[in-house]
């Protein structure tokens, strides 16, 4: 199967009442883990690339390893996306790759860290829509800031997103997916007190909210990686410092896709399994040397976190609702 837009497999995934999972890729290891483990749980995978990602690699390594994944695993619907770009330019830049998505995160100024007005989000945004849908390209934007900076991206503060804002914006912009601000923060430091599932962790109401007045808007959940307990006390285990923090559970993802969430951004739980293996790998083996020893259980545990059943929520609620 060729690339497809964002949006189809969104489409889908409402109409069956299913998330989908978005993870974030680098590299090659990440990327081949992400396409194994969907492919092992049969799930249709959104595969997206940052603004940091993408100066990482080069760009064009980064979009040659992903057409790769297209071409090799051919029966897995497969959107790659752009993660917070901050610019119509970097935007642009994702379409001429061949990007079959594109997020324009006009919550922030250009910087990446400062607040931007509302009327300037729909004006960016809407620039983006109008290079994009002429071509099957999806877009997501985002109204209200998440919590937590990950490589000197974010605000750092949370500001919920308003319901009554959306419509208007969806309505402005055309926009078909959008991040939504309901607590959740990037990084591996969400909460410091275990989540106790009989309190709210999130605020779904404005999920809720939003879905009743927009019911064919795509929410994204950005900052839902689950932060795994054990991956964190391997990475201790090992010589690591990581002080005790807490992800987002299973059971509030769930909540979130019952409300009408249908992307989940993933990327802190990759990064934490990576460096739990590597660290383990380079402590039980302090005579190797050869970066295949660690990078290939790393792509393993990476495979793993994508897969398992307790600590990865879309791919699990969809394996749920579709009774893969
Ligand atoms: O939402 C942010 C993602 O985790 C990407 O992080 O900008 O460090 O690549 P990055
Ligand atoms: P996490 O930091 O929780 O993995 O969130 C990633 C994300 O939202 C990417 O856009
Ligand atoms: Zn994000």
């Amino acid at each position: 199967m060729p690339l497809v837009p964002m949006r189809q497999i969104l489409d889908e995934a409402a109409k069956k009442g299913y998330g989908v999972p978005h993870f974030n890729v680098n590299n090659m290891e990440q990327a081949q883990a992400i396409m194994r483990g969907a492919t092992e749980v049969k799930s249709p995978v959104i595969m997206a690339a940052s603004k940091g990602a993408l100066k990482y690699s080069e760009m064009i390594f980064l979009r040659n390893i992903m057409m790769a994944c297209a071409e090799r695993y051919p029966d897995i619907p497969l959107a790659l996306h752009l993660d917070h770009g901050t610019s119509v330019d970097i935007c642009q830049q994702a379409i001429d790759l061949g990007f079959t998505s594109v997020m324009m995160d006009g919550s922030l100024q250009e910087d990446g860290k400062t607040p931007r007005e509302f009327d300037s989000n729909v004006e960016i945004t809407r620039e983006v829509v109008k290079l994009a849908h002429p071509l099957g390209i999806t877009v997501e934007g985002e109204l209200g800031t998440l919590g937590g900076v990950e490589d000197g991206v974010g605000s750092g503060k949370i500001n919920l997103t308003d319901p009554d804002q959306v419509k208007e914006f969806v309505e402005k912009t055309n926009v078909d997916a959008l991040a939504v601000a309901i607590g959740t923060s990037h990084g591996a430091y969400k909460f410091k007190i275990k989540p106790d599932p009989d309190k709210n962790l999130l605020a779904m109401d404005i999920i809720r909210r939003i879905h009743e007045l927009c019911p064919d808007l795509h929410m994204v959940m950005h900052g839902s990686s689950s932060v795994p307990q054990e991956i964190v006390a391997q990475i201790n285990q090992y010589g690591g410092a990581i002080p005790e923090t807490y992800g987002v559970p299973l059971w509030a993802i769930k909540e979130g896709i019952d409300a009408g969430v249908r992307k989940v951004n993933v990327d802190t739980d990759l990064r934490l399994a990576v460096t739990a293996t590597i660290r383990k790998v380079f402590h039980d083996e302090p005579a190797a040397f050869d970066p295949r020893k660690y990078l290939s259980p790393s792509r393993d545990a990476m495979q793993k976190v994508i897969e398992s059943d307790t600590t990865h929520l879309a791919v699990r609620v969809m394996r749920l609702t579709m009774n893969l």
